[in-house]
């Protein structure tokens, strides 16, 4: 299985100071930072665009983990590559085999990493499962997309643990990143479920000492693990 990483999202952050945000995670020793990109459509909010993304690559070295929560991400790919994404996360639910191969395509093009991410209430798609060859990382959303802050939603955890296993089972490789809601309290059960790299907004960003809490995290995240 895949090391633990922390993925700061910095939504949860001030939006009028983004790069204090980035700050935090380098500074945190994050292993990479989720940018969450929402049009309106896919989900109930609006945040940014790829030219925050590029403003905030000029100041910041850490891996870009961009989720695309948004209904036509093939058309805006290119641009979130260009602007410095590491990783583009898509959402299954605006997907099908043969769009999911045309975004791998143009992914890989530019030598980046492809993402799969599923909302509480879906399932992993049979194409998906069929092409986790492609997919470096499962997301597997804890809320409904839209906001920091929200709960966790703990009936997401068997369908966390199937996703373990079928990565296991099929020698994948793929990283699975629980992402919504994810505080000290719960990410020891989320890793025991199998999740290794952790999202985390209000878990970070609400806390009193922000840097201090990507180490909180961390050491909760390995100590879980290390009880396997
Ligand atoms: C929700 C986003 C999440 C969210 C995480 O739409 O995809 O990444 O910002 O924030 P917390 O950890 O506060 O739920
Ligand atoms: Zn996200």
């Amino acid at each position: 299985m895949n090391g633990i990483r922390i993925a700061p999202s910095i939504l949860a952050w001030d939006l009028g100071d983004l790069e204090g945000a980035v700050e935090i995670s380098v500074k945190g020793g994050a292993d990479q930072v989720h940018l969450d990109v929402i049009d309106g459509h896919f989900a109930p909010n609006i945040t940014f665009g790829p030219g925050t993304v590029k403003a905030l690559r000029r100041r910041c070295d850490l891996k870009f983990d961009t989720h695309l929560m948004i209904e036509e991400p093939q058309k805006y790919a290119d641009r979130f590559l260009d602007a410095g994404s590491d990783l583009l996360s898509v959402h299954a639910e605006v997907m099908n085999g043969e769009r999911f191969d045309e975004f791998f395509r143009t992914v890989n093009a530019k030598g980046k990493e492809v993402g799969l991410a599923i909302k509480p209430q879906t399932q992993l798609p049979k194409w998906a499962s069929a092409k986790l060859d492609k997919i470096s990382t499962l997301v597997v959303m804890t809320v409904n997309p839209g906001f920091s802050g929200q709960t966790m939603d703990m009936s997401v955890m068997p369908k966390l643990q199937r996703m373990r296993a079928l990565v296991e089972e099929r020698g994948a490789g793929t990283d699975i990143e629980v992402d919504g809601g994810v505080e000290p309290e719960n990410v020891q059960e989320v890793v025991r479920r199998g999740g290794n790299v952790l999202v985390a907004g209000a878990g970070v960003y609400a806390k009193k000492d922000p840097i201090a809490a990507i180490g909180v995290l961390r050491d909760k995240a390995e100590s879980a693990r290390r009880k396997d």
